[in-house]
């Protein structure tokens, strides 16, 4: 992939990546859709990264449809797909940790994740050697730190913040939406509607803590979002919308 991209960038091609953990779904289609106007060449990156996942978190049950993944991609006009086995030598020593954004939400309940995604990322970023890389909004907090570790280190690379996509009962595209039965799926709609009606963290949490079937991890006001975190069942999701001024 990096001899690929060396060369493509010698012939004056714009590459844009849209790293991704698989699992497509219209969120990823719409970043790539996006990536198309963004350059010349487009590259999905499926890889699901082992050192952001936590001892307890999904990693092994996390869904890895790739041939569904493929097709996907490719009616999404995706140029490469780049979807490495492997992207850690069994030695490997060397991460990288951003330590301002990372603090709190997310963070805060899972341990070394962000340092898990900067590393990948900046892994990407060095063997895909892209213009512009592309994130959804929808993992607010992750934006917010590769932001910051691409400015701090000095990544060639301008950032993309993608919209979150919802689907047609207001829930956020997530890959995890796929764990969700039909009755906890009615769940993650209320949470959706719930986090956009409310004004503050406070009454966030107070209307949040009332939906039955939502066990509530976080809610946080940062970077101009009021960002929150709930468990349905056992399916772990996140959300965010602009604060209210
Ligand atoms: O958002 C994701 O899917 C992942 O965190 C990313 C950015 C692909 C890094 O593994």
């Amino acid at each position: 992939m990096q001899r690929e991209a060396l060369r493509l960038r010698r012939q004056g091609k714009k590459i844009v990546l849209v790293p991704t953990m698989g699992a497509l779904h219209e969120g990823h289609l719409s970043l790539a859709r996006l990536a198309r106007k963004c350059g010349d060449v487009v590259v999905v990156s499926i890889y699901v990264n082992p050192i952001q996942f936590g001892p307890k978190e999904d990693f092994a049950k996390y869904p890895r449809p790739f041939a569904k993944d493929r097709r996907l991609a490719i009616s999404a006009g995706v140029d490469i797909i780049f979807a490495p086995k492997n992207l850690y030598a069994g030695d490997a020593s060397t991460t990288i940790s951003e330590s301002f954004f990372s603090q709190g939400r997310c963070g805060a309940f899972r341990a070394g994740h962000f340092d898990g995604v900067t590393t990948v990322v900046a892994k990407l970023f060095n063997i895909v050697q892209p213009d512009v890389a592309i994130f959804g909004q929808k993992d607010a907090q992750q934006c917010d730190v590769l932001e910051r570790m691409a400015r701090d280190l000095n990544f060639p690379v301008r950032i993309v913040r993608a919209p979150i996509i919802r689907d047609e009962n207001g829930v956020a595209r997530s890959s995890r939406n796929a764990y969700l039965s039909a009755a906890e799926y009615q769940v993650a709609v209320h949470f959706a509607k719930t986090l956009k009606s409310a004004g503050s963290v406070a009454e966030a949490k107070r209307k949040l803590g009332k939906v039955p079937g939502l066990r509530l991890q976080y809610v946080e006001a940062a970077n101009g979002q009021l960002c929150a975190a709930v468990f349905v069942g056992k399916t772990r999701l996140i959300d965010n919308v602009p604060l209210k001024k």
